[in-house]
């Protein structure tokens, strides 16, 4: 069995001091580029399902795709995790269909737009806790609301993001909440609000720390060092594959995605998971481009799929690389669910999130 919870994997990755790409997918294409990345520098994998992801694709056909792709990568750990669960009820239905990990956004409210307040953020996580530590999976939980800091808005391009205009004290997750916050829901990895947001536009220059606070990933770290961080939004843009994807009849203003040297102090500061779905999107969609702009009278929809994929893979394994977390996945053994769920009712992995 190769499939892994969050936990153990961040456990792992916090031990050695690296950090883990966690990768949307949508498709097999996007599934099998993660996989094959993962095995071609033995890295182990976060491959993560939004609610969009589940409706495009099917709840059946996503987790027989996951599956047969473990089955044919029995090298490599994977946890399978919910990204943006938006209520009890669709963290339930993940961990119900095996999903090893779910993130419950309590930031926001089920309609996954308006800010929610931190009293219900704390119940509604601590109830996904529950439900997921009985079973041993992990849970990731969400303090402040992501978006910029510059315009003060959420990213809506994806239809999940905060409506309106934020304050930085929204923006901007406290360090005094989040001792609070972890202490009274044992999430096991928290995800926290920095400036970053989802999609491609994230700053309108190279980012500085006006607009990209690395400040609160560290003074967290510093509050909680046996924390696990989470960015979200993180996906760099790199300017390569937005040329690509503008010389092949796309139209994507300049823009400045997360740089990779900032990530990588975020991971020397504990953050151990790195959403990026963006900058694959990216990648496969300049891919696509250039076939239908270079062989006009293509029809074969591999013929499309082929180089995308092999971009995305491209990428995956970039990120595996620069992350650290290549040569890792032969060290890892995953634990059961059920040894998960013995460890947390007896307290023993609860006990590792300190506060100072
Ligand atoms: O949460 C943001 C991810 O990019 C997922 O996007 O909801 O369009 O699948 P999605
Ligand atoms: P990007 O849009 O930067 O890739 O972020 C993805 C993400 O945070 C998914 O949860
Ligand atoms: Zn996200």
């Amino acid at each position: 069995m190769t499939r892994i919870t969050l936990r153990q994997l961040l456990d792992h990755a916090a031990e050695h001091g690296y950090g883990l790409p966690a990768f949307n997918v949508n498709n097999m294409e996007q599934i099998l580029a993660i996989m094959r990345a993962a095995e071609a520098v033995d890295s182990p994998a976060i491959i993560q399902v939004s609610r969009g992801a589940r409706t495009y694709a099917g709840d059946a056909m996503v987790t027989k795709m996951i599956e047969a792709a473990e089955s044919m990568f029995p090298g490599i750990p994977v946890c399978v995790h919910q990204d943006h669960g938006n209520s009890f009820d669709t963290c339930r239905g993940a961990i119900d269909q095996g999903y090893t990990s779910v993130m419950m956004d309590g930031s926001l409210e089920e309609d996954a737009s308006t800010p929610t307040s931190y009293e219900d953020n704390v119940s509604v996580t601590n109830r996904v806790r529950e439900y997921a530590h009985a079973v041993g999976a992990s849970v990731e939980g969400e303090l402040g609301v992501l978006g910029r800091l510059d315009t003060g808005t959420g990213e809506q391009e994806d239809g999940h993001g905060a409506t309106g205009t934020l304050g930085h004290d929204q923006l901007l997750t406290d360090p005094d909440q989040a001792v609070d916050f972890v202490a009274r829901t044992q999430v096991d990895a928290l995800a926290i609000a920095m400036g970053t947001s989802h999609g491609a536009y994230k700053f309108s220059r190279q980012p500085d720390s006006d607009v990209l606070a690395m400040s609160v990933v560290k003074e967290i770290h510093r509050r909680l060092p046996d924390l696990h961080l989470v960015m979200h939004g993180s996906s760099s843009v790199p300017q390569d594959l937005q040329e690509i994807f503008n010389e092949f009849g796309g139209e994507m203003p300049q823009t400045w995605g997360v740089p990779i040297e900032e990530i990588q102090e975020g991971i020397r500061h504990g953050v151990r998971k790195v959403n990026i779905d963006t900058d694959c999107r990216l990648a496969m969609a300049g891919a696509m481009r250039k076939v239908a702009m270079t062989k006009p009278s293509e029809f074969d929809p591999r013929k499309f799929l082929a180089p995308a994929m092999d971009a995305m893979t491209d990428l995956c394994r970039l990120r595996f690389e620069q992350f650290g977390s290549a040569g890792h996945a032969h060290q890892i053994v995953p634990a059961s669910l059920e040894s998960m769920a013995g460890w947390y009712a007896d307290g023993t992995l609860n006990q590792r999130v300190s506060t100072s």
